[in-house]
Formats: structure tokens, C-alpha cells, sequence
């Protein structure tokens, strides 16, 4: 039933999927509210329909150096219009929320730019801008939850219920996206090697593995891979980055079977899904659209390892014929109930198989269509290219760190992609493709590039610098690397191939290994110990990479920066603070940090 007229769109721009799944949430939970919401990426939105609008709420993340998602690149470049009339949205009611990290100096810049955009154009804000701050311990969610409750209220202002209509219940019976149909096997079924054979995107392509190679000693806790793949001659240039579809690894589809067997829930493997429309405004994701096996969703479409999110307690709450785990679940979905659900499921990574274990009266009542509710896709993850296209045409190379961690669960907790990567042999498959880096390289090969890339970051500077060896263009003036890792026995990846460049004078190599000796040592401090070649690099019109996933790491990386403009270019801490944000602005500060 929907009592207002008016729609509200709900539009997002989302790169790893983070934006896109609040996108989906506000999109259920308008449905308490009796909006008749649409939703949508917003390059899948026709732009001009924005006119027409009377309330929209944009959900959308920053990627790269401080950029617009790929999915909103084409609505974001004609907002940008210049023949866009100042008023042309002047009926149009919206709410802007942005999810960013604030590890980075562009925080949230994608957000900000379209909220004030969009209110340049007319648009009027029904809430201020959200900020959502992926450093936060509770995640997006605990900016997103006050911000999204105060969107809620400002709307039933604008448009009220009728008189005795109350919004429905946290626990209204939720309707699942699609229909699923589920029948024996039939000879139609997609037998490739992969259920996204059939809608590979343009560039994607099936490549083969010529090597997966262990970098770190054996006995160092963590393992580190090059992994090099072939590409029969696909181009890429330094700075690019490698998507790949991960794969479940068999043991955790034996325990998702187990948990449904064991709990009655009886879906053949080898059963065919069909799905249909459930919501005119909720379309069948496209690798959906095909006949596929249960047996080949639980390899390749559902992640069996991702951390439930509050969502799927709603759906288990309504599942349970248990009073006590109804009670728990509905808990679970409150803002008061944050605390307790992040300490049952974020912070020690339980993941959705052990929750449906542990909650075995909602379990036993799952049925098809609800299982793609409980249970996200996989994502397509990205690696920064290690290798060099103009040296090795054929091959792509990139470093994996292996994640594999304990907490205080007995089983020790994987990473999805890194571990599917650490089981690839020699010949095996996989689908990848190419997309665009964020950083960009000087053209004129004169200008000095400094690289800082502790543990795994240095994957994109090996890239490059092996592009300009090949080009013999390198030297030791315009190449200069900081790498860190702990001792060089053990985690020195590529070391010994800097090393020998270093000798040659085909670039400066500048190593910090952290636990060599009693204090610290790490990449910020070997930037102030080289003060002068730094410096002198940064009068010669220097570009700053900085890659590497640490938290603190990129912070004191830029304060080692400062100091440096302080110390030897005789700068106030304000002038080169200001002159840390002109390199920011003009591209020759950039960053790429992953937690
Ligand atoms: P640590 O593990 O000994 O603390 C690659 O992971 C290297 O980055 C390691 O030597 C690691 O040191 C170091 N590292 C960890 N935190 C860092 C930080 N905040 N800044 C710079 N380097 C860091």
C-alpha cells in the first residue's frame, strides 16, 4: 500500500559495493514508510528525469584520489554542464550521503562536490550532507543510522501518513526481491567454466596462471604472493589495476551445505534456479537472468565468508518460529543493538554460515528466494599491476597478501579472494580485466618520481618502475623508492630486484626495516633521514606516490613531507602545510591506501 504520490528515488554511486548496499537498505526500509521508492546506480538513471523528481536521496562513495564511482561518472559529467540553468532543480528535494575513508586528505569529496552541485542547480536539502568515515569502528552504519533516521522524519513532515496510519513495525513481513524457482536439472543449464561466461563485460577474459610464488620466508607469519597471469597480450599501462572474479573455496561450501542439511533445509545441488521479478523497480542482476545450478551459486555468486549485516537479522527474525531468537535478531536490527552486534559479529568475523549455525529455528524455515536476501554476491576485487606491459607483454603480476587472522573464535578467519588467489596453481583460470588506476604518472620522464610503498604498496611502483627501465628512461635522480617491511629476510618482496637496479644507478632504493633493531623504523623516517635528495627532488618539481595499507602510514608519510619543507626549505609550518595541499591540488601529491 502506498499512501504518498510522490516517489522518492533512491540513487547511488558505489565502486566495491558499500554505497549500493545502503542504497538497498533505505530502499527497504522506505517501504515502512509506504514511499514508492525506486532504485537505481545512477548511470543507470536517465539524468533528465531528475526534473520531474520531487525527493531524492543520493548514496554515493569516493574512490581513487578523491573521484565519482565509475557507475556515476556519466550522471556526474552532465551535472557538471555549464548550460545547466542555475534553477533547473529548484523543485527538487534531496539528501546526499557520502561514504569515504578519512585516512584520506579528499574525504568524502565525491559527496561533497554533488551536494553542492545539486543545491548550485536549485536543489533544496531535506537534511545536511552525511558523512559516513570507513575508519569509524562501527563502520558506515554509525553515521549513516542517525542521518538516515533524521531523513525519515524530515520526509514524514513533507509527507505525512494519513491520521491513525503508523509506520510499519521493524519487523513488518518483508517481501524477498525476487521470485525463485527451483527444479531438477535440466540439459539448458550454463556449463562454462564460469557462470559469468555468458555476461562477461566487454573487457573481461579468462587468464591462465603461469606462476603463484610464495615472497616471504616460509616461517615469516604472513604470505605474500606474485602471482603472474597470462594475458595473451591485453594492454595496460603503470598505475593500472587487476579485477578479478574470487571463487569460494570448497571447504566453506561443504559448511554451508552441512548447516542446510543438517537443518532439514533439502536444495540438490545440482537443482536449477530460475528467478522472476518480484518488484517492477528491483531487476534480476544480469548473471540471474541464466540457468544456473544451486552447486554453481555456492561457488561463484554468494559470499559464504561476508560478515552478516543488520539486514539479514531482519530477514532471520521473521524466518524463527523461536521466540528467543526473534527477540535476539530484532535486537540486533535497532541502532541500540549496534554494540551488541558488532561484538557477536564484526569484531570477531563470524560469518553468515556460523550465524545461520547458531540461530538453527530460522535456519531450518530458509527458503529459496530468502537465501539471496541473507546472502550478498561476491565482489569483484582489484589489485594494483606489479608488472610491466612494454617489458612483459603476456603477463600481469600482482602481489597478494594472504589474510588469515584469529579472533576469538576457534576457527582462524580467511580473506574470500586473497585465499581463492593462494589456492590457484600453475594453469589454473580465473576471470579478470583491466580498469584504470587512479594515479597518474608525469609525462615528462625528466620530472623526479617519488615512490613510498611499505609491505604490498609497492606492487604499483614496481609497475612503473620496470616500465621505465624497459623504456631506459630510468635513473637514479628521477626514480626514487621508499619500501618498508620488517626484516629482509623474511618480507622483502622484489627487494633483491631494487636492490640490483639501485647498483646499477637506474634508481635510489631507500629501505626501512621495521624490526630490525629495537626502535621502529618505518618509511616516514627514512624520508626525513634523506631530507636532501627529497627536497631536492621537490624543488625539481617532484610527483609523491604514496601506497600501502596502513592506517597511520599515509598521515605521517605527508607530516614526513612537511618536515621536510620545514627543514631544508626553510618553510613556516603553515607555508608548507599550504604547500603540501598545492601538490594535493595539482596532482603531484597523490595516495591509494587500503585497509
Ligand atoms: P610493523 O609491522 O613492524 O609495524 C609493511 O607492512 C611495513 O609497514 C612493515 O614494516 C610495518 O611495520 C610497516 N608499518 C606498519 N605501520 C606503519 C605506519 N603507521 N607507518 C609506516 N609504516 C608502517
Amino acid at each position: 500500500m502506498t499512501f504518498s504520490n510522490e516517489r522518492l528515488a533512491i540513487l547511488y554511486g558505489s565502486q566495491t559495493g558499500n554505497a549500493q548496499d545502503l542504497a538497498e537498505r533505505i530502499w527497504r526500509e522506505s517501504k515502512r514508510f509506504y514511499f514508492k521508492a525506486v532504485l537505481r546506480a545512477l548511470d543507470e538513471y536517465n539524468v533528465l528525469d531528475l526534473v520531474n523528481e520531487k525527493c531524492v536521496i543520493f548514496i554515493c562513495s569516493t574512490t581513487g584520489q578523491g573521484e565519482e564511482p565509475d557507475n556515476m561518472k556519466t550522471f556526474w559529467k552532465f551535472l557538471l554542464r555549464k548550460s545547466l540553468p542555475r534553477g533547473v532543480l529548484s523543485n527538487l528535494r534531496v539528501a546526499v550521503f557520502g561514504l569515504g575513508d578519512s585516512s584520506y586528505t579528499k574525504f568524502n569529496f565525491a559527496a561533497k562536490r554533488l551536494y553542492k552541485r545539486l543545491l548550485n542547480l536549485g536543489a533544496t536539502a531535506i537534511v545536511e550532507l552525511g558523512l559516513g568515515d570507513d575508519q569509524h569502528d562501527l563502520g558506515y552504519d554509525a553515521a549513516a543510522d542517525p542521518w538516515m533516521a533524521n531523513v525519515w522524519k524530515e520526509l514524514l513532515l513533507l509527507y505525512p501518513l494519513p491520521s491513525g496510519v503508523q509506520p510499519l513495525p521493524k519487523d513488518y513481513i518483508f517481501r524477498p526481491r525476487w521470485k525463485v524457482s527451483a527444479t531438477a536439472l535440466d540439459v539448458d543449464v550454463n556449463r562454462q567454466n564460469s557462470i559469468y561466461y555468458c555476461v562477461k563485460t566487454g573487457n573481461e577474459f579468462d587468464s591462465t596462471v603461469l606462476e603463484n610464488k610464495r615472497l616471504t620466508d616460509a616461517s615469516h607469519f604472513q604470505d605474500v604472493r606474485l602471482i603472474r597471469f597470462n594475458t595473451d597480450g591485453k594492454h595496460y599501462n603503470p598505475g593500472d589495476i587487476l579485477a578479478l572474479r574470487p571463487k569460494n573455496l570448497q571447504w566453506i561450501v561443504d559448511e554451508f551445505m552441512d548447516v542446510l542439511s543438517s537443518n532439514g533445509v533439502d536444495i540438490p545441488p545440482d537443482s536449477v534456479f530460475t528467478l522472476q521479478q518480484n518488484d517492477p523497480d528491483v531487476p534480476i542482476p544480469d548473471v540471474l537472468r541464466y540457468k544456473v545450478t544451486f552447486s554453481q551459486l555456492c561457488l561463484e555468486y554468494f559470499d559464504l565468508l561476508s560478515i552478516p549485516r543488520r539486514q539479514t537479522f531482519q530477514v532471520l527474525a521473521q524466518l524463527t518460529d523461536s521466540e528467543l531468537e526473534k527477540e535476539k535478531c530484532l535486537e540486533f536490527t535497532t541502532a541500540e543493538g549496534q554494540e551488541e552486534l558488532f561484538s557477536y559479529v564484526n569484531r570477531p568475523r563470524r560469518n553468515i554460515v556460523e550465524v545461520l549455525r547458531d540461530f538453527p529455528n530460522a535456519t531450518k524455515n530458509l527458503t529459496t528466494d530468502v537465501l539471496f536476501e541473507i546472502l550478498p554476491p561476491i565482489k569483484p576485487r582489484e589489485f594494483s599491476i606489479a608488472s610491466s606491459f612494454k617489458l612483459s607483454p603476456n603477463e600481469i603480476h600482482i602481489l597478494v597478501a594472504v589474510v588469515r587472522f584469529k579472533t576469538k573464535l576457534a576457527k582462524e578467519r580467511v580473506g574470500l579472494c586473497s585465499n581463492f588467489l593462494a589456492d590457484l596453481k600453475k594453469h589454473d583460470r580465473a576471470s579478470v580485466w583491466i580498469n584504470k588506476g587512479s594515479f597518474k604518472f608525469p609525462s615528462d620522464l625528466d620530472t623526479p618520481v617519488i615512490m613510498v610503498g611499505p609491505g604490498t604498496g609497492v606492487a604499483t611502483f614496481r609497475s612503473y618502475i620496470l616500465e621505465r627501465i624497459s623504456e631506459g628512461t630510468a635513473t637514479k635522480d628521477n626514480l626514487i623508492l621508499f619500501y618498508g617491511c620488517r626484516y629482509r629476510n623474511m618480507d622483502f618482496l622484489c627487494g633483491q630486484d631494487f636492490e640490483e637496479l639501485a647498483e646499477a644507478h637506474k634508481m635510489t632504493f631507500v629501505t626501512a626495516f621495521s624490526r630490525e633493531q629495537y626502535e621502529k623504523v618505518y618509511v616516514q623516517h627514512k624520508i626525513i633521514e634523506h631530507k636532501e635528495i627529497v627536497w631536492k627532488a621537490l624543488q625539481k618539481k617532484a610527483y609523491v606516490y604514496v601506497a600501502g595499507n596502513s592506517k597511520n602510514m599515509p598521515q605521517s608519510v605527508r607530516e614526513a613531507f612537511t618536515e621536510v619543507c620545514i627543514d631544508i626549505g626553510g618553510m613556516t609550518k603553515e607555508k608548507a602545510v599550504h604547500f603540501m595541499d598545492i601538490m594535493d591540488k595539482t596532482g603531484r601529491y597523490q595516495t591509494e591506501c587500503w585497509s
